[in-house]
C-alpha cells in the first residue's frame, strides 16, 4: 500500500503515520502537509529517517501538488483542516481555504487523475452540533455551531457528493474530542497538564460544565485504519469511546492524578457559540467493522498525564503566550 497522509505533521495525523509505519511493514507513507497552524515537525522526529516515509510540504488546496501525488497512491487519509474552533471564530476565511477548498482539490485530483483511489475523510462529531440527550447517528441532520464545523460539515457534504456523482471510493469518520500524546499544547488536556506542571492556575470556560465525548488517539488511529480497509464507499462511520465527561471532571481528574490541589482550577467568560454536550453513537463502527476503543477514559488519562510529564522537551518550545494566557 501507497497512502498519501495529508496533515501528518498535526496532532492525529502524526499519531496515524507512526501507528501504521510499526503494523504494516509493506505499507509507504507520503505526508503532504503546508506546516501550518497545529503542525510540529517534532511530532514525527522519530521517524525521519525511515526509508517508507516521505515528507512533502505543500498545501492540500494546491491543484499541482495534489494532482501529482494522486498519481503515485492507492489510498489518502484526509486530516489535513484548520482545526482550532476560536482561532475559526476570528478567522474563518482560513477555514474556508484549507477545510472546503483543500476537500474539493483532492477530490477534483482523484476524479481526474486516480479513481481507483480509496479516501478517507476525516471529519467530525462537531458537525452535528450539541445535543441534551441521547446521542447523534451518522443518520442525524448537521446542524454546526462555528465557522470550523460549518467548513467540515462543508467538506462532508463534497466528499458524498463525488461519491455519487463521479463514483469516487469515499468514506468519511466523525469522531469525537480526542487526547493523547502530541496534541498541540493549547488545547484543554495539554495545557491543563502543562499549566498544572508549572503550578499556574487551570482555566475553564464558565462552570465548567460542558459536556465531551473523549477519545483516546491511537483509538481513533485503529479505527481509521478499519475505515480505510474494511469501510464502504459513500458511508459515514461515527467513531467515539462513549466516555463523556464534563470538562470540570477533566481537569479535576488530571490534577487526582498529578496530585495538584484543585484550588488551581479558576473559571472565566465562555466562548460564543460554545456547544453544551457533545454525545456519539458509534454502535455502526462496531457492527459493521468490529472495531471498539482498547482505552477506557481513565488509562487513556494516565498515559496522557505520563507521556507530557516525560516529554518536556517537546512541549517547551511550543509553551508561547496561549498556554501561559489564562483563557482555555
Ligand atoms: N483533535 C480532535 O479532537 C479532533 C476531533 C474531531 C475531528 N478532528 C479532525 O481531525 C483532523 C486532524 O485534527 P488534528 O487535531 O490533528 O489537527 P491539527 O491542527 O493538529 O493538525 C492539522 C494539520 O493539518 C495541516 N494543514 C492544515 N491545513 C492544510 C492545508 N491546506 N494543506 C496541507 N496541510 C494543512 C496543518 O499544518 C497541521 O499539521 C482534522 O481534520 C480535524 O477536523 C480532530
Amino acid at each position: 500500500m501507497r497512502l498519501l497522509v495529508t496533515g501528518g505533521m498535526g496532532f492525529i495525523g502524526s499519531n496515524f503515520i507512526r501507528y501504521v509505519l510499526e503494523n504494516h511493514k509493506d505499507w509507504e507513507v507520503i505526508n503532504l502537509d503546508k506546516l501550518g497552524y497545529g503542525s510540529n515537525p517534532a511530532n514525527l522526529k522519530d521517524i525521519e529517517g525511515d526509508e517508507r516515509y516521505t515528507f512533502v510540504k505543500g498545501d492540500i488546496a494546491d491543484f499541482k501538488v495534489v494532482s501529482k501525488l494522486i498519481k503515485e497512491v492507492d489510498a489518502v487519509v484526509n486530516f489535513a483542516a484548520e482545526s482550532h474552533v476560536d482561532r475559526s471564530i476570528s478567522n474563518p476565511y482560513a477555514f474556508i481555504e484549507s477545510n472546503v477548498l483543500g476537500v474539493y482539490t483532492i477530490l477534483e485530483a482523484i476524479r481526474k487523475f486516480n479513481l481507483e483511489v480509496r479516501l478517507v475523510h476525516v471529519s467530525t462529531d462537531e458537525v452535528y452540533g450539541d445535543i441534551l440527550e441521547g446521542s447523534f447517528t451518522e443518520n442525524d441532520r448537521l446542524m454546526p455551531s462555528s465557522p470550523y464545523s460549518a467548513t467540515k460539515a462543508a467538506s462532508d457534504m463534497l466528499v458524498l457528493e463525488w461519491t455519487r456523482t463521479y463514483g469516487l471510493n469515499a468514506s468519511i469518520t466523525r469522531c469525537t474530542n480526542n487526547y493523547g500524546p502530541y496534541q498541540f499544547p493549547e488545547k484543554l488536556i495539554p495545557k491543563t497538564i502543562i499549566r498544572a506542571s508549572m503550578g499556574l492556575k487551570i482555566p475553564i470556560y464558565d462552570t465548567g460544565q460542558n459536556v465531551r465525548d473523549w477519545l483516546y488517539v491511537e483509538d481513533h488511529v485503529r479505527a481509521i485504519e478499519a475505515v480505510l480497509l474494511k469501510g464502504e464507499a459513500r458511508e459515514i462511520y461515527n467513531i467515539s469511546a462513549g466516555e463523556e465527561k464534563t470538562n470540570l471532571e477533566v481537569v479535576k481528574t488530571i490534577l487526582r492524578i498529578m496530585e495538584k490541589d484543585e484550588n488551581l482550577i479558576e473559571f472565566v467568560e465562555d466562548r460564543p457559540g460554545h456547544d453544551l454536550r457533545s454525545s456519539l453513537d458509534s454502535w455502526k463502527i462496531t457492527r459493521d467493522l468490529k472495531r471498539r476503543p482498547k482505552y477506557s477514559f481513565e488509562e487513556g488519562i494516565k498515559k496522557t498525564v505520563e507521556w507530557y510529564l516525560k516529554n518536556e522537551w517537546w512541549w517547551k518550545p511550543l509553551v508561547n503566550e496561549k498556554v501561559l494566557h489564562p483563557t482555555p
